[in-house]
């Protein structure tokens, strides 16, 4: 399928490479153009490059009023030789049809998506942030277009890709562990819903959670399994902790936690890291027991906006706490960040067919 491109002109777009002033933050800006493609009939067409523009939707959209929609988060990064890679989209390209399964609506072939994003980081290239630490953050969505107010799965999608020249996620990066709130007030997935797709709604759902976790000063909720037995998710990201040992453990995939491939990728480096990483049910109470009296050294969550973020504090609704370690970054976070960020950026070398190079086309 040949992708159409519609480009603006050369005089409105970025001229020269971005080098952002001051700390960029994560998921502000955008990048000019956009890719996107239609479904209609039974089929995916007319795939195509165009300037980022509002879409226009009927208010009767099912995506609106039914939250048929989902989307995926990547990154690409600039190595030494001044070329373009993006980390694994393949995978990124699999868990979108995942998703899209859970949520009845269409799959999208993966190379279809691939050479999507990788013809809007070429004609889009020079907006890759010149900044230690910042990277192209792909945004891949699909959502429901047909006007229809009954409730059933739409006919009509658009699947869209648009980038974010991006910092860290949390401002504080890697330096500043954050705080979690375990509470039971709030679920984000029960089994048999949609936890294990990246879900628009899922995140609707998070909200109220991530705002009443402020209240106690952490920045989300460490999400427990709709009993309140397990450990699950750390907001948006996988949950892990390390034990004394130095084995990482992350919750076992269940059909209410996202599959990381965050999670998935350190798992498969594991050797090269030089730490065994486990995957098991973690009970919350045998958990908290482990973190007070030392046995669990280090915890955090593995996600690809924010790589790593190790958590220093677990808070409680009664305003007590328990410290993780020292509450400072620990050196297992620490030796896993640099060797993951190190096979991203290409100082180290990683798994073959991992990092794919974004060919020039020499467009616009
Ligand atoms: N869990 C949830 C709920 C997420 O939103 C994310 C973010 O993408 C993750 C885990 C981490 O997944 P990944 O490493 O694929 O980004
Ligand atoms: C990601 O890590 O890519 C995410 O999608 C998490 C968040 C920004 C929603």
């Amino acid at each position: 399928m040949d992708i159409a491109y519609t480009l603006k002109k050369a005089s409105e777009r970025r001229n020269e490479q971005f080098r952002p002033e001051g700390q960029l933050s994560f998921g502000q800006l955008r990048t000019d153009h956009m890719f996107l493609i239609d479904y209609e009939n039974s089929n995916w067409k007319n795939p195509r490059v165009v300037p980022y523009s509002n879409i226009p939707i009927a208010p009767g959209a099912i995506s609106i009023h039914y939250g048929q929609s989902l989307f995926e988060g990547a990154k690409a990064f600039m190595h030494d030789d001044g070329e373009i890679y993006t980390f694994r989209i393949d995978k990124n390209a699999k868990r979108l049809n995942v998703s899209a399964d859970i949520l009845c609506m269409p799959s999208l072939d993966e190379e279809i998506q691939m050479k999507g994003v990788h013809a809007l980081i070429d004609v889009d290239r020079l907006w890759f942030p010149l900044q230690e630490g910042a990277s192209l953050y792909i945004r891949p969505f699909m959502f429901a277009t047909e006007d229809s107010l009954g409730v059933h799965p739409s006919g009509k999608y658009i699947f869209c890709v648009i980038l974010s020249p991006s910092g860290a996620y949390y401002p504080a990066g890697f330096t500043k562990p954050i705080k979690l709130l375990i509470t039971k007030k709030f679920h984000r997935a029960v089994s048999g819903g949609t936890g294990a797709a990246k879900a628009s709604g899922n995140y609707a759902a998070s909200l109220k959670a991530g705002e009443f976790a402020k209240k106690f000063g952490a920045s989300q909720v460490l999400f427990l399994d709709s009993e309140n037995k397990y450990i699950e998710e750390a907001g948006a990201m996988n949950h892990f902790h390390v034990e004394k040992n130095g084995t990482v453990v992350i919750p076992e995939f269940t059909d209410t936690i996202l599959k990381s491939i965050t999670s998935e990728s350190i798992i498969e480096l594991q050797k090269e890291i030089g730490l065994k990483v486990v995957q098991k049910r973690v009970p919350l109470d045998a958990f908290i027991e482990s973190v007070k009296s030392g046995d669990i050294v280090e915890a955090g969550g593995f996600g690809t906006a924010a790589v790593i973020s190790p958590v220093g504090e677990y808070v409680f609704e009664d305003g007590s706490s328990i410290t993780v370690g020292d509450g400072k970054v620990g050196k297992f976070a620490k030796q896993i960040y640099e060797y993951y960020v190190g096979v991203q950026t290409g100082k180290i070398k990683g798994p073959n067919g991992w990092l794919k190079k974004v060919k020039r086309n020499n467009l616009g």
